[in-house]
Formats: structure tokens, sequence, C-alpha cells
């Protein structure tokens, strides 16, 4: 049986090759921050001249929650598409896992690409799949894996996320939070150390909403892995954030615990916590 199965397993297990002086980087330089799976310093990202990110900064610790929060063009996806190695930044240096990927190869993300999963807003699932072959994708065929112990992971997944009723059906039969589900179902199938979501409440009705948070909840405290969740949601960030990144006009203008977050006086975050609370609680009934 491999640990895949093993939901509360611990940290991963960490190997380190000696390397050549003249390959060192910059985090080899810097204090040993080993707790912080994910690290933004100083990073900026312009296009056109326009700058989208200006000096970001902030970590992740293993195994913890952050979310990224910030009106509607503010540089959300653009952080984390600087993680996937989807935009390259201007400056900064951006830190995974300990290594410094800020001007990695496509082929070095690649290895990132396995380590961190990224939950796309469209699903991306294969039409033509069912909803059991669309989570088990990721585990076909790799080395020590029995059909029947990916069968028993993937009966784990669909519980957690109640869509074990529909694991014989295609992506086409599905409601657009069930569709959502299975992608997230998916993405920890590939058992990645880290996770991100985009927006994973947006374009479902508020109970979805609600329903979408309570289930990404409850695989945050199965598995513990290092999270990010980028939304406007504030219910949503309040169900899952051990931390807090506010963005604004390209800045970090917070980052810290949620409390700090729900008890700020900055009258731009007062006024955005403010026009959530104008819509009904919805999800609270659920
Ligand atoms: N590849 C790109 N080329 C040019 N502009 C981009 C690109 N990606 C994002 N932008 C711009 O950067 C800003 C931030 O985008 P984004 O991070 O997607 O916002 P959000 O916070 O809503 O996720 C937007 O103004 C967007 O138009
Ligand atoms: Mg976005």
């Amino acid at each position: 049986m491999t640990d895949i199965l093993n939901i509360n397993r611990g940290g991963p297990t960490k190997l380190s090759f000696p390397r050549a002086a003249s390959e060192l980087t910059v985090q080899d330089y810097a204090d040993p921050r080993e707790e912080n799976f994910f690290e933004f310093r100083d990073v900026c990202k312009a296009f056109d001249e326009r700058l989208v990110l200006d000096h970001v900064s902030f970590s992740v610790k293993q195994g913890e929650t952050c979310v990224i929060m910030g009106r509607s063009g503010v540089g959300k996806s653009v952080t984390l598409k600087h993680i996937m190695g989807f935009l390259k930044a201007d400056s900064g240096r951006v830190i995974v896992d300990g290594e410094d990927v800020t001007n990695y190869t496509e082929e070095q993300f690649a290895e990132v690409r396995r380590k961190v999963t990224m939950v796309f807003q469209s699903g991306a699932l294969f039409d033509s799949l069912t909803v059991r072959e669309n989570i088990s994708f990721p585990l076909d065929g790799q080395p020590g894996l029995t059909p029947e112990d990916i069968d028993e992971y993937v009966a784990k997944i669909a519980r957690l996320l109640e869509v074990n009723d529909v694991l014989d059906k295609l992506p086409s039969e599905l409601s657009t939070g069930m569709k959502r589900a299975v992608a997230i179902g998916r993405a920890f199938a590939q058992n990645p150390e880290a996770i991100l979501y985009d927006e994973p409440t947006t374009m479902v009705d508020p109970i979805m909403a609600g329903h979408m948070g309570d289930l990404i909840l409850r695989l945050k405290e199965a598995f513990h892995k290092t999270s990010i969740v980028v939304t406007h949601d504030t219910r949503l960030a309040k169900k899952l954030a051990d931390t807090v990144v506010f963005l604004q006009e390209g800045r970090v203008t917070y980052f810290g615990p949620w409390g700090g977050f729900e008890n700020s006086d900055d009258p731009f975050i007062v006024n955005f916590r403010k026009q959530d609370e104008l819509i009904p609680a919805l999800d609270e009934t659920l």
C-alpha cells in the first residue's frame, strides 16, 4: 500500500543533493525558512508598462491555507500563474518548496506542476470519460498502485466530495458545482504537495458556493495540504483562511492571520468586507 492512501500522511520527504557553488541560488544565502512552502519576495510584474504586481511579498507555511483576496483585476490570478510558471516575474523571487523557481525553464516547471496542482475554474474535465475515470486519470499506470488501490482512493475522494453517486456519469450530466467537485477530486488524485484554487465559488449560486466551501474545508481537514485559495468571497475566506493576503492596486496591504483581516480598520478593507455582508448568508444554512 503506498502512502497515497494514507490520508493523514506527514509532510513530504525532502531529498537534497549537493550542488556546486555556481548552481547556488538566492535561497541558499537566505535565512533557513524551510517551513515556508511558498514565498514571494518583492515580486514585480508589469504588462505594457502597467504594474500589476508591485513589490508583492508573502509566504505560506507548509500545511497552511492562505487566501488571496482583492477586487477583480487586482492581480490574484497573475500571482498564481507565477507559481505554476505560466508567467515570469520582472523582478523579485518566487520560492516553491524551498526552491527558487523564478528563472526555471519550462522543463523544470513540469516538475513543479507535479507537486503543485491548480484547480481551474472551468474544471477542464475530459468530456468522454466518466467521473470515476476523470478522478483516477492521474493514478492510472503509476508504479506500485494496484487497481484495488486506485478504486479505494477514488472511492475515498468521491465520498469526501459527495460525488460517489455519480461515478459512472459523464461530466455533461453534472451540475456546474459537481463538475467543479470532480475537478478538485482529480487534482487531489495527483497527490500533490500543494493545491491552488482560483475562484472556486464563482459562477455558481450562493448555496452551491457555500457547499463548495464546505467541501474544500473537509479536504483541508483530511489532507492538511498547503493551499492557496484565490477569491473575493469573504465567507469562503473565513471558512478556510489561516492567513490572508489582501491585494490593492498591485500591493499587499494586509498579510497576516484571518482575525487581523476581519478586525482591520483600513477603510478599503472595511468597505470590501461590507460589500459581502449585503449578500444574504445563504450558505450558513447548509
Ligand atoms: N497575459 C496578460 N497580458 C496582459 N495583461 C494581463 C495578462 N494577464 C493578466 N493581465 C492583466 O493583469 C491584471 C490582473 O489580472 P488578474 O490577476 O487576472 O486579476 P484577478 O485579480 O481578477 O485574478 C488585469 O488588469 C489583467 O487584464
Ligand atoms: Mg482571477
